[in-house]
């Protein structure tokens, strides 16, 4: 990430779902009505706009899909997806989620659910900085936020307190930004904070197209973009090797979707269409015995 600078990946998930809260509800897939106040003011300009011209909101969902296929897409279902397995983990009784690249999720926020769950966002410095002064007073305090650079030598756990009970973690849209080595000690001091029983949810960029991304089209614009941000992706799992990989850090894989997944499950009842790759991926697993 460039220093002194809050992420734009992040600024660019914002943009994304508060675009996609102006399609009327019937055709909505991810609702996040406070998106916007994160968004540059003159990108907030277009998007009242959206809510007033659907034809506007089409044009430049269709466009961002042209130009970054499957990007939208892998956001908004994402969105969806992630929503309803913290709502279903809460229902089993977790109340402690921690958000870790956290960037300008607002899930504490609009889930209902997690009105009396406690939420550590953990992020980049850079970018909390602004997220917490865009929100400004309308914290509870059982929402904390913790300031780390996961790419530090620091210990997570001594910046996050001791669980003794299942808890929630989620990443999402964070793991392609570090670099392997800091991917694997992320997941190894994960296991160690949590108890048996805790679920961990990510997502994650396919191996084969971090590879891809060198070469011509759409992976290798995606790359210039990123790159021009200081936000290079550095690494990728492979969807093959995920249940190796987790069982090595006491983790067992429970669901592992990706894009064109979502076809089925948010995009066809809506009858709305996106150009999907396999490109991403989304995974959930729980902490098992050492
Ligand atoms: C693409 S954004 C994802 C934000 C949010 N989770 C979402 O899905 O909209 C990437 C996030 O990773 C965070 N991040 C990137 N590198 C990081 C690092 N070394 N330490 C901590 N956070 C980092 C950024 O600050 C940013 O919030």
């Amino acid at each position: 990430m460039k220093t002194n600078r809050a992420s734009d990946t992040a600024h660019a998930g914002a943009f994304i779902r508060a675009l996609e809260s102006t399609v009327p509800a019937q055709k909505r897939i991810a609702d996040d009505q406070y998106a916007i106040q994160f968004v540059k003011p003159y990108l907030q300009t277009i998007l009242r706009m959206c809510r007033r011209m659907p034809t506007l909101q089409r044009g430049l969902t269709w466009v961002l899909d042209r130009y970054f296929p499957t990007v939208v897409a892998d956001f908004i279902c994402r969105t969806a997806w992630i929503d309803a397995h913290i709502e279903q983990a809460v229902a089993r009784g977790i109340d402690t989620l921690v958000i870790i690249g956290a960037g300008y999720d607002t899930r504490p926020l609009r889930l209902t659910c997690l009105t009396n769950c406690t939420v550590y966002e953990v992020d980049h410095p850079d970018t909390q900085v602004r997220k917490q002064a865009l929100l400004g007073s309308s914290l509870r305090p059982s929402h904390q936020f913790i300031p780390v650079d996961l790419a530090d030598q620091k210990e997570l756990a001594d910046c996050l307190p001791q669980f003794d009970k299942p808890v929630f973690f989620l990443l999402e849209g964070l793991l392609g930004y570090l670099t392997l080595t800091d991917v694997e000690k992320l997941f190894a001091q994960l296991a160690k904070m949590a108890p048996m029983g805790s679920e961990i949810l990510f997502s994650y960029i396919q191996q084969s197209f971090i590879q891809q991304s060198t070469q011509t089209g759409y992976p290798k614009r995606m790359r210039k973009y990123l790159d021009d941000r200081g936000e290079s992706f550095r690494s990728g799992l492979a969807s093959e090797t995920l249940p190796t990989f987790l069982a090595s850090c006491h983790f067992q894989l429970l669901a592992n979707i990706n894009p064109l997944d979502y076809a089925t499950e948010y995009l066809k009842p809506r009858q709305r269409q996106f150009t999907l790759f396999p490109i991403f991926g989304l995974a959930k697993a729980v902490r098992v015995e050492n």
